[in-house]
């Protein structure tokens, strides 16, 4: 972790409001939910010197694979915390993304485990008041389950959805990949990929507060 320290950002709880003062140069603020090793992560912010990219990520292990990239790149418009998303309005304020990234969250397949899905509409509630009226969320994920699911949270919150594909890289392949994604790609499995633009709305039910590492199988997450 140290080799990254000039990446690597300790204390998320501090920085409400002033997470653009890290690349005063950049014009538009977002997060990537979950970056695990940071191919995503560190293409997306080289693709986009003015857009300042926060990834959060709550296994050390995977974020420091994520930091090493960053820094060989020397890219100064991307950080990293450790911290469990579900503590997201903990690190920013109301209103202060312009957008999120979603990247292949663990489908957590049993309906048991459903509140832990990212897209639920849990965390859904707590991503609409940190990003900006009007904020977007890009959601991509293999698992058709997961997707259809995460189609009906958004409607059920009234949150427009659009550029929905069931199969984003049909005619080849389209954007930015993670890791998981290029995994998929080359087994031939179809990525399904949407855009929703969301405002901001009070919590409905209580929503899942804390998700331990290990706590849960990798079967359970639905990795395995
Ligand atoms: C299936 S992997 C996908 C990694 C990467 N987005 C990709 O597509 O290659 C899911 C990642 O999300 C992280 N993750 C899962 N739940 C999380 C949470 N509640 N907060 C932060 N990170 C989380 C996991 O540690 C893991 O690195």
């Amino acid at each position: 972790m140290e080799r990254c320290a000039d990446w690597w950002v300790r204390e998320p709880e501090g920085m409400p409001g002033r997470w653009r003062d890290l690349a005063p140069s950049c014009k538009t603020l977002w997060v990537e939910v979950g970056c695990g090793k940071g191919r995503f992560t560190v293409e997306t912010a080289a693709a986009n010197p003015d857009m300042l990219l926060i990834a959060m990520e709550r296994v050390p292990d995977a974020m420091v694979v994520a930091m090493e990239k960053a820094r060989e790149l020397d890219l100064r418009n991307v950080f990293f915390v450790d911290i469990d998303v579900a503590r997201i309005e903990d690190c920013f304020a109301p209103g202060e993304l312009d957008g999120m990234y979603i990247n292949f969250c663990d489908p957590w397949p049993r309906k048991k485990n459903a509140k832990r899905r990212l897209t639920h509409r849990g965390f859904l509630e707590k991503y609409s008041r940190v990003l900006t009226p009007g904020g977007q969320i890009h959601f991509k994920t293999d698992n058709a389950p997961l997707f259809q699911f995460s189609l009906e949270e958004f409607q059920a919150l009234g949150f427009p959805v659009q550029a929905v594909t069931w199969n984003l890289h049909e005619n080849g392949p389209v954007g930015i990949m993670t890791d998981y994604e290029e995994k998929f790609y080359t087994l031939g499995t179809p990525i399904h990929r949407c855009e929703v633009t969301l405002h901001p709305i009070e919590a409905t039910e209580p929503a899942y507060e804390k998700s331990e590492d290990g706590e849960n199988s990798a079967e359970e997450r639905g990795e395995a």
